[in-house]
């Protein structure tokens, strides 16, 4: 592919360079098409039987983004207070929210008991804790199906080597446990890692929990996780992760279960990344260019600050470099480091990329940073966070967060 950007129109007939002029750099650009459609697509991965996606919201939190997600007919997840907070400010009624933390406080805990909202517990000592503050409640538990995948080690949540979810052989303590307490397990639920291409792990992860299922007599609903991928090298030539062929080969297993069980719970999906990757790139401006030892850097002002995710796991984000509101030809390439404003020498974006000749002055374009790009920034060697923008479906533009200013880093002092 030539140019990502071009091809799907993505700042919608709107001029780049215009868009920094208004809302500076480094910015977040969110395309509406994109993002609506991706949600579109998650609230249909199955269809034969009651089936809600839960868009998991710290892929990205901005409250438009999960306004839409609520419009397009989606539940969500939460991984903490302040996520349900967001989730309450979008306006998601308590029903629509299952709070799936991770080693949290009674305080916590209480914040989402007070309020009806479905918990899932993913230790036998958290559901200790919501068997003291909640006898006699409802609860779902987060099962380890033995299975995991990812892009990395960092983001493989299920599986030998995880500190997520309840393992098979505790299930007779867990069981025993929520008896003690008279807790009634409504849902179990798993999420095996974050960024797959392929159905297969996720199939298998299925088919175990749908094993593991038949041993909890009541359950309510059974949510898969997500991590679908996204195709990070699209520029390369990478295909879209294929949902049709994912919810094709879901529904005999679905069906056979359902036979087994007696019962139709409804099932559930959790994805993230799937719903807002595609949907934003990141602009940044190029301030210098210089050669150390031969090699050519291109220094940005997108610092790992602002994205982390380079830095952090070594992910891929494909680069456009745009003159004049224009991209640059993908042809008189050479090698090239892109990298960002941030003392750190692993504040790298692209590293030895093959890359149109930038210039300072030129626009950095990333590619797919919808997803763990803002909910991840942080304020790092005190740069004020980014503002975020969206190109509406009509073309119109609005400005969705403003950029933090020098003031804003000062308030807590
Ligand atoms: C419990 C849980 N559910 C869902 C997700 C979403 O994953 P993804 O963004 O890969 O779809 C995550 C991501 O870490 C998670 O931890």
């Amino acid at each position: 592919m030539e140019s990502f950007i071009n091809e799907v129109n993505f700042f919608n007939g709107n001029d780049p360079e215009e868009l920094v002029r208004e809302y500076g750099t480094p910015v977040y650009i969110y395309n509406e098409d994109i993002l609506r459609n991706r949600m579109e697509t998650v609230s249909r991965i199955i269809t034969k039987y009651p089936y809600t996606a839960n868009y998991s919201v710290k892929a990205n939190t901005n409250i438009h983004i999960l306004k839409m997600a609520l419009e397009e007919g989606n539940n969500c997840d939460a991984m903490s207070v302040g996520e349900i907070k967001m989730l309450e400010a979008a306006g998601f009624s308590y029903d629509r929210i299952f709070f799936v933390p991770n080693n949290v406080t009674d305080d916590e805990l209480l914040y989402a008991i007070d309020r009806n909202i479905m918990i899932s517990v993913d230790s036998l000592a958290q559901l200790k804790a919501v068997g003291k503050l909640n006898r006699g409640g409802k609860i779902a538990v987060r099962i380890n199906p033995g299975v995991g995948a990812g892009h990395c080690d960092k983001v493989i949540t299920a599986g030998k080597r995880t500190k997520f979810g309840i393992s098979e052989e505790d299930i007779d303590e867990m069981l025993a446990l929520a008896n003690r307490y008279n807790l009634k397990i409504v849902g179990i639920n798993q999420h095996i890692g974050s960024l797959f291409m392929e159905p297969e792990p996720y199939l298998a992860a299925v088919s175990n929990l749908l094993r593991i299922a038949l041993q909890f007599e009541d359950l309510e609903f059974i949510d898969f996780g997500g991590g679908y991928g996204i195709p990070y090298h699209k520029l390369d030539g990478e295909k879209e992760f294929d949902m049709a062929d994912l919810s094709a080969r879901l529904e005999p297993i679905l069906d056979e279960f359902v036979q087994a069980y007696g019962r139709t719970p409804v099932f559930k999906s959790e994805p993230g990344r799937y719903c807002v990757a595609e949907g934003s790139v990141l602009l940044g401006r190029v301030n210098s260019v210089k050669h150390n030892s031969g090699s050519k850097y291109v220094g940005t002002d997108i610092g790992m600050n602002v994205l982390v995710r380079p830095s952090m796991y070594n992910s891929w984000h494909d680069v456009e470099f745009l003159r004049d509101g224009k991209t640059l030809p993908r042809e008189d390439m050479e090698e090239t480091t892109v990298c960002g404003n941030i003392c750190e020498s692993g504040d790298l974006l692209a590293v030895n990329r093959q890359l149109p000749k930038a210039k300072r002055g030129d626009l950095a374009c990333l590619l797919d940073t919808g997803a763990y790009g803002y909910s991840m920034s942080s304020t790092y060697n005190s740069r004020p966070r980014p503002a975020e923008v969206l190109i509406c479906r009509d073309g119109s533009v609005k400005q969705i967060r403003r950029r933090e200013t020098y003031e804003d880093l000062l308030q807590y002092m």
